[in-house]
């Protein structure tokens, strides 16, 4: 394959296809209201994001329950007085042409008090002093990521992404590690993927048959078993639960260094699923047109777009009129950032991240 073939559109198992395989990977900016309403930067964001010739666009981590929250100034979907916001990022994808995904999230364990989360463990064992979570408890907040995607599809948006990476709720109880309950979302694998299936399955019941349903699983950390999510994910594919899997790796050349599939790439553990109708994508570190046509050979549908995006929001653009385009080194001057457009919180947020914003010198 080539370059040329990352603009091949590609059909979804439910709702309208993709026009290419360029997807943009949720990005929390810390830019939103702080009753987690869309603000004007998070708006013209998006509307950047919208003309910039991406396949699917995925909103960052928005927190299902206010008691959910993780960051300052994180977007919310918790109520319905954020649909305007909501459905004004959403118009806004639709008019420049992509498909678009609200990432659903709940901070769980990591929920910040100081900006009114509840500190939600699937775990006694994991907060000191704080109970684990009663299994009605769990029950609400599978309830909320259901409506939280209903209210994604009344703003108008094609879809959501479940957020199952980095040790928030759902990947905290995928985690031996981390959960250790002895109720119906505890113990065997079956039941440590149950919170996971049923917020898919109940998404899947409680909206239309054209809303589009992906998950992000990342596989590193917080006591997570890369032989157990495997499994996991060979069922959620088998089943086709799912419309995408969205596989969060740092970096998608990532070798396993342990276990029964040492040696191999990451990647290759998820791609050599059999995955029926359901698409497989990565990201991580996919700076150039080059690495991101390659990963299509390594058995990628699609590919997603993180910092190569905030550094030239039009990667896509780019890479179309540039088969050998590869992204500006970072860390990058501040006025870099600037004139591409991107807001002073944002950069703020970026000089938050290793070697991307240079240091201004003294
Ligand atoms: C500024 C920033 C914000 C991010 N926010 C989120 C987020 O809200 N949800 C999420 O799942 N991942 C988030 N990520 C991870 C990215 O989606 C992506 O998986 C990661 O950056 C690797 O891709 P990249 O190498 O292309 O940047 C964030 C990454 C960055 C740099």
């Amino acid at each position: 394959m080539s370059v040329s073939d990352l603009f091949e559109p590609l059909s979804l198992l439910h709702g309208p296809a993709m026009r290419n395989r360029f997807m943009m990977a949720p990005l929390t900016s810390q830019q939103s209201g702080h009753d987690g309403s869309a603000s004007t930067f998070d708006k013209e964001w998006i509307r950047q994001l919208a003309h910039s010739g991406y396949g699917l666009i995925q909103t960052g981590a928005a927190y299902v329950e206010a008691s959910g929250i993780g960051f300052e100034r994180q977007v919310g979907i918790h109520c319905d007085a954020l649909l305007p916001g909501l459905t004004a990022m959403a118009t806004s994808i639709r008019e420049g042409g992509g498909l678009s995904a609200v990432q659903l999230h709940h901070a769980g364990h990591r929920a910040n008090p100081d900006l009114g989360g509840v500190v939600a463990p699937a775990s006694s064992r994991t907060v000191p002093g704080v109970r684990a979570l009663t299994t009605e408890q769990v029950e609400r907040i599978r309830d909320s990521f259901i409506a939280a995607a209903v209210r994604a599809e009344r703003a108008g948006f094609d879809g959501i992404a479940a957020h199952g990476a980095f040790g928030w709720i759902l990947s905290e109880f995928l985690s031996p590690l981390l959960n250790d309950r002895t109720d119906k979302y505890g113990g065997s694998t079956e039941n440590r993927a149950r919170l996971t299936i049923e917020v898919i399955e109940g998404i899947r019941r409680a909206t239309g048959p054209d809303f589009q349903i992906g998950w992000r699983l990342s596989v590193e950390r917080y006591g997570l078993r890369l032989e157990e999510l495997r499994e996991i994910t060979a069922d959620i594919l088998d089943r086709e639960l799912i419309d995408y899997l969205d596989l969060a790796l740092w970096d998608s050349a990532q070798i396993v260094r342990e276990g029964a599939f040492r040696g191999q790439t990451m990647l290759s553990v998820f791609t050599s699923i059999p995955r029926r109708g359901v698409r497989v994508g990565t990201a991580g570190k996919i700076m150039s047109a080059q690495r991101a046509g390659r990963l299509l050979d390594e058995g990628c549908d699609f590919v997603l777009i993180g910092r190569a995006g905030i550094l030239q929001r039009d990667f896509p653009l780019q890479v179309k009129v540039n088969p050998s385009y590869d992204s500006p080194r970072v860390p990058v001057p501040a006025q870099y950032l600037r004139d591409g457009g991107m807001s002073e919180r944002f950069i703020n947020h970026m000089r938050g991240w290793p070697s991307f914003v240079q240091r201004a010198s003294v």
